[in-house]
């Protein structure tokens, strides 16, 4: 049964407002994030996508505006929110010298877990590093890297995952691997925030999409809702959908760049 609860945001952003000195990266962000779902944020270098993570993971206190998680807010309730969380940064936070159970095992009594072992033995398994399990972290590929930050981030089962750049300098096998690893998870009900530079990842695993550009969100919807933000291409152009990244580069304002790419086509 869905109760009220289940039906609020897991993530609610209002009017969420950041500057660093003169800079006003963050100028009013709304946003709502359906419980179990992913929610891709997108945005070019520098348009505050990590400060945003960071206000929703209590590392950054905002400006103004307010922003909860779990249904805590990041302000006033930082701890309620940093249990119902976890977040994984752009570089993997992964011992090199500590084998790669070693690392999970860690991070499992870091979290007072009782049976700390199992726990690593069970993601291991999950995230097919089994075999890899007693190899040092240092001989791993980026992708095994990034599979066990993902693991190390769901130990004690946070409700809400932040994912700062999942894929970025992983090959095109290990970023098929991190997307499944995404999709298992919300499909066990965790909620999956995500930033990224890749529109194709978006397009693969979010079920919601917004863009932040100049400090605000400046589109948020489904697939199939942005696409109509663009006139449907001419009739010359058959049959031509626009990509994410025609609607994003549209979108923010480079809309020549998509357009000479339809040309081509
Ligand atoms: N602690 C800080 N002090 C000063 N400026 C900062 C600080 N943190 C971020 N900024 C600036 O705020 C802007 C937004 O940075 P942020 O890291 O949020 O962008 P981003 O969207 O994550 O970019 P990228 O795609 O490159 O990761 C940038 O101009 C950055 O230089
Ligand atoms: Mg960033």
């Amino acid at each position: 049964m869905t109760t009220e609860r289940d039906r609020e945001p897991a993530i609610r952003v209002q009017n969420l407002q950041k500057s660093f000195k003169e800079l006003h990266v963050l100028r009013g962000v709304d946003f709502d994030v359906a419980p179990g779902s992913i929610f891709a944020l997108l945005g070019s270098n520098g348009a505050g996508k990590t400060t945003i993570v960071r206000i929703l993971s209590t590392l950054l206190r905002a400006d103004a505006g307010t922003a909860t998680v779990n249904g805590f807010d990041v302000a006033a309730d930082a701890l309620n929110v940093r249990e119902s969380i976890s977040l994984t940064g752009q570089f993997a936070a992964v011992d090199e010298i500590l084998s790669g159970r070693e690392n999970l095992v860690l991070v499992a009594k870091l979290r007072h877990l009782k049976n700390p072992g199992e726990v690593a033995d069970e993601l291991l398994t999950r995230f097919t590093l089994t075999d890899a399990a007693s190899r040092k972290v240092s001989t791993y590929s980026g992708g095994m890297r990034r599979r066990l930050d993902i693991a190390m981030s769901l130990i004690g089962q946070p409700k809400v995952i932040f994912l700062d750049e999942p894929t970025t300098g992983l090959d095109p096998e290990a970023r098929l691997e991190v997307w499944q690893v995404v999709k298992e998870l919300a499909g066990r009900g965790t909620t999956v925030l995500l930033t990224t530079q890749y529109l194709d990842e978006a397009e693969q695993l979010a079920d919601r999409i917004a863009i932040l550009h100049e400090g605000r969100i400046i589109a948020n919807g489904t697939l199939a809702e942005l696409k109509q933000l663009l006139p449907p291409a001419k009739v010359e152009y058959v049959e031509k959908q626009p990509s994410l990244e025609d609607i994003f580069l549209a979108l923010v304002g480079t809309g020549a760049k998509a357009e000479t790419r339809k040309d081509k086509s």
